[in-house]
This record gives C-alpha cells, sequence and structure tokens, in this order.
C-alpha cells in the first residue's frame, strides 16, 4: 500500500462497513431531507434550515449520538454533523426521524475540504469534534486532523466569540491538541488552569467515550474561544 501523499492525507480512513436495511432506507427516504449535497459552492444555511440560527457543526459525528442529543437538548441552534462513515449517517438519519429533530442537516464528506470551501467567513458560531481518531503511531501523527493548518480553516470559519469543544480519551493526542492550540493567535483557552476544562453538561456520552473509559482512559476537554 502506497503512503499518501502530502496533499491527501486524510484523517479517516473509509472502512467498507455494511449498511443495515434501516440505514439504507434511511437514507434512500431521509437523506432528501435532511442531507447536504456535494457541491463546490459556499453554503446558504437558509437553503437548508427552516429559520434562521447560529450554527454548530460536529465534525466526525460517529453514529451521531451526540448529534442529535445536543440538537434535542439546544432546539434554538441549527446544527451541521459532518461523516464520511455512510452506516453512521445512517443511524443519525433514523434517529432524528425517530426523535422528530428539524435542527439538524448532515454533509457526507470529508470535513476538511467541506470547511475549507463551503462554509462563510465568520459564520459559525460553534465547532465540535468529540473523540476524534487518535492516530495513535507516530508515523500516523499527520493524518490527526487537528494540525496548525485545520486550526487555521476553523478560525476563519468561526465568528468572534464562537467556541471550539475538542474531547479525547487519548492523553498523548490532548497534549498535541493543547500544542496546536497554543500556537493559534486566533483561540483562547477557556481552562482557568490554561490546560483542560471540566466537562460539560452539553457534550452526551459516546460510544468512544464509553470505550476509552472501560480502558481507563482519562477524558479531556478543551474549550476554545475564538477571538
Ligand atoms: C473515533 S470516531 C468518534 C465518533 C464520535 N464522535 C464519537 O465520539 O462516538 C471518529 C469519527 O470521525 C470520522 N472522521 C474522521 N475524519 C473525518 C473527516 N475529515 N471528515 C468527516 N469525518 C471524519 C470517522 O469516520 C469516525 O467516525
Amino acid at each position: 500500500m502506497t503512503e499518501p501523499t502530502h496533499r491527501n492525507i486524510r484523517s479517516f480512513v473509509l472502512r467498507k462497513g455494511r449498511l443495515t436495511v434501516a440505514q439504507q432506507h434511511a437514507l434512500d427516504e431521509l437523506w432528501p431531507h435532511y442531507g447536504i449535497e456535494k457541491r463546490e459552492t459556499v453554503l446558504d444555511f437558509d437553503d437548508h434550515f427552516d429559520r434562521p440560527a447560529e450554527v454548530i457543526v460536529e465534525i466526525g459525528f460517529g453514529n451521531g449520538e451526540s448529534t442529535w442529543r445536543m440538537a434535542q437538548q439546544e432546539p434554538e441552534k441549527n446544527f451541521i454533523g459532518i461523516e464520511v462513515h455512510e452506516p453512521g449517517v445512517g443511524h443519525l438519519l433514523m434517529a432524528l426521524e425517530e426523535h422528530d429533530i428539524e435542527n439538524v442537516r448532515i454533509a457526507c464528506e470529508d470535513a476538511v475540504p467541506f470547511l475549507q470551501n463551503r462554509i462563510a467567513d465568520g459564520s459559525l458560531a460553534g465547532v465540535r469534534i468529540y473523540f476524534a481518531d487518535p492516530w495513535p503511531k507516530k508515523r500516523h501523527h499527520k493524518r490527526r486532523i487537528i494540525q496548525p493548518a485545520f486550526v487555521d480553516h476553523l478560525a476563519r470559519c468561526m465568528k468572534s466569540g464562537g467556541i471550539l469543544h475538542l474531547a479525547t480519551d487519548w492523553q498523548p493526542y490532548a497534549e498535541h491538541m493543547l500544542e496546536v492550540m497554543q500556537s493559534s493567535q486566533d483561540f483562547t483557552n477557556l481552562s482557568p488552569t490554561g490546560d483542560y476544562c471540566d466537562r460539560p453538561d452539553w457534550r452526551p456520552y459516546t460510544k468512544y467515550e464509553d470505550r476509552g473509559e472501560s480502558l481507563g482512559h482519562a477524558v479531556r476537554d478543551l474549550l476554545y474561544q475564538r477571538s
């Protein structure tokens, strides 16, 4: 297998996960309503949501458990969930229908070019990235999504005062996040101790968090405000 070149290093490997019948049905029936089609143009949020509201983006939502729960807890906001893994998208679509949630839209594509090409400057009130793939091997560290260039993209997309929330159960990745974020002029760490924050109430438990905790990993929350 060839290593990806610098230009196409991705933060994920697309697993060929099998779709259940129900997930396939959800993709067929519900995607036209909740899905954001792939395009090159900058998104107009009003084309996708029923009413104007602050927009929060969640990157790498997995099976979408955190996405629909946050959207239910924070009905005054609009959410865009981004995930490359289709079965996870199918899972979230089913949950949105089951719980009658209207303030979520989904992009099924790589979040990095999505943010770069489709999000207008200063248009996001928040970005949440929970349990991003930690890429523990040194030769894979370049695949970690939290990198200086990516943080610059986030800064461009976020409005002043917007909150970036990261969580991980992999201590070396938490330290990497701290280091990358400290080198950004655009964000202020909200931790009173200059590193990690207490877990905010708004972050629902996820499958990956449960797994991390059962392995004895401490979970780290990092909260930053866009200046
Ligand atoms: C370790 S899982 C965590 C899932 C979920 N946030 C949770 O806590 O259960 C990381 C997820 O991020 C997704 N992902 C990684 N890089 C991505 C990218 N560039 N764009 C969209 N999704 C991505 C992966 O497909 C995977 O589902």
